[in-house]
């Protein structure tokens, strides 16, 4: 007994040893100090296991930068599949002909739904499975063009739980051998071609576009709760955004009304800013990138080639220096860029990421979410079951979202505001990128290229 328990000890400290020469060995004394490695490798694990969303956030409390376990191998000279991706996707996903369809489809998806809710004379729903529901729909139907495979509400049931998984490839084996993807959008057209160009069968394309689903919808579907509940919980930003987007709402002889969605995105900027602080006080995301060579941040820190770093969003989003006093409060105006005034950095905010890794998906995905917040905003009330506006915790959310899932949903009425009439949607013409991100801003885009 005694034998075994000092055997025991003698493989812990043998093993302590080893991985405290692992780090020493492998970190230069330059490099950014390691974070709380009281078991080097293991406790920011363990750490990151227990504190979930609020992980990064207290690492930086505690003035650390570096994950030294995130080494990897060398990426820098990889040409293969994965970065090669970007060069098929981002034309799908760049403004143009293919994202304008992709655009038009949802929104049409959407006010079509919110016009027979309106019929009806509203409902009383579960807000967040409710708004998951409308968005993975309106989503879907643009991607994945007439045969939708989340048509069938199996299909959404198996991936709400994602358990389902053989279930949902033999449903995208379907779609793919039967060539349904040819009437979809250019998006999923490019990820098949990807596919065939690098000789991935279409067995393995199905499975491939589990991971595919995921990133249309995983981030699009919380984010657009997450702006609908800052809205309607707080009046004020609720009446100004009823003021400037009711400017894009025409009437006809007839009493039909017609909102113009070249109006939201060219001339509704506190929108868009709700939109965008919406993201800065919920994003979870880590840009992840390699160092190409060795360099020293700010002369201070070296960052040697080959090494991983990562660049939680949130901690770049609650830094007091960038955003002021006020970085705890949400504030729906924020981010409204006014000539003349001097707002945040622009490139402090990284709810898409940044760089090589850009998202591509954020014009489709900001322009869906908008639209939806719009006419959520023109045409209904909500008001909570109980009373009260309560955001929900998001603890248990997994720490691969760039936007968190409520841990828990709760009801809300929805009262139509007007006589239920259907209303129409239009774009008149404007086809400009909205600044979403830094890289989309003309002033800034040419800094951040150097
Ligand atoms: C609000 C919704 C969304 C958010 C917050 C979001 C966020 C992000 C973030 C933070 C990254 C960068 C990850 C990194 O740096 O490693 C990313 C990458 C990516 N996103 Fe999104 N995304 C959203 C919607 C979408 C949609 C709708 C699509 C597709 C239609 C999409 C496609 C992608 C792809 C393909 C990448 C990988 C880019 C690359 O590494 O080249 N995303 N997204």
């Amino acid at each position: 007994m005694f034998s075994g328990l000092s055997a025991a000890v003698g493989v812990l400290a043998a093993t302590y040893i080893l991985l405290l020469a692992a780090l020493r060995s492998s970190q230069d004394a330059e490099e950014p100090p390691s974070i709380s490695y009281s078991i080097p490798f293991i406790t920011p694990m363990l750490n990151m296991a227990a504190k979930g969303t609020k992980f990064h956030r207290l690492m930086r409390s505690n003035d650390c930068c570096q994950l030294d376990w995130c080494q990897q191998g060398d990426l820098t000279s990889d040409h293969g599949y994965l970065m090669s991706f970007p060069k098929y996707v981002h034309a799908a996903l760049s403004t143009g002909p293919g994202l304008g369809v992709m655009n038009r489809r949802s929104i049409q998806v959407i006010a079509k739904s919110l016009n027979a809710l309106a019929r009806q004379g509203g409902a009383t729903v579960d807000m967040f499975t409710w708004i998951r529901h409308e968005l993975l729909l309106a989503s879907t139907e643009a991607v994945y063009g007439p045969r939708n495979p989340f048509r069938d509400p199996a299909m959404e049931e198996a991936w709400k739980s994602f358990k389902a998984r053989e279930y949902m490839v033999k449903v995208w084996e379907q779609y793919f051998d039967e060539r349904s993807f040819e009437q979809g959008s250019e998006l999923i057209k490019a990820r098949v071609k990807i596919n065939d160009d690098f000789q991935i069968s279409r067995k393995e394309t199905a499975r491939i576009e589990l991971g595919g689903s995921q990133a249309i919808l995983s981030n699009t579907l919380p984010g657009t709760f997450w702006v609908a509940y800052h809205i309607f919980s707080d009046p004020v930003a609720l009446k100004d955004l009823r003021e400037a987007l009711s400017k894009g709402v025409y009437t006809d002889d007839n009493g039909v009304r017609t909102v113009d969605f070249s109006h939201v995105k060219s001339s509704c900027p506190i929108l868009l800013s709700t939109f965008k602080e919406t993201m800065r006080v919920h994003s979870l995301s880590t840009a992840t990138c390699i160092a190409m060579e060795d360099y020293k941040l700010n002369n201070e820190y070296l960052l040697k080639k080959g090494s991983t770093v990562m660049m939680p969003a949130t901690v770049q989003h609650t830094n007091r220096d960038v955003w002021g006093s006020t970085v705890d409060d949400f504030m729906h105006k924020r981010l409204v860029r006014e000539p003349g005034v001097k707002g945040p950095n622009p490139i402090a905010f990284r709810g898409f990421g940044g760089g090589t890794t850009l998202c591509p998906g954020r014009h489709f995905a900001s322009t869906e979410i908008l639209m939806f917040s719009a006419l959520l905003v023109l045409r209904f009330d909500l008001y909570p079951v109980t009373g009260k506006w309560v955001a929900p915790p998001m603890t248990k959310s997994p720490l691969v979202n760039a936007l968190p899932i409520p841990d828990w949903d709760f009801q809300v009425e929805m009262r139509p505001r007007d006589d239920g009439k259907p209303w129409n949607v239009c774009f008149s013409g404007y086809d400009k990128d909205m600044e979403i991100v830094a890289e989309d801003i003309e002033s800034v885009a040419p800094i951040l290229a150097h």
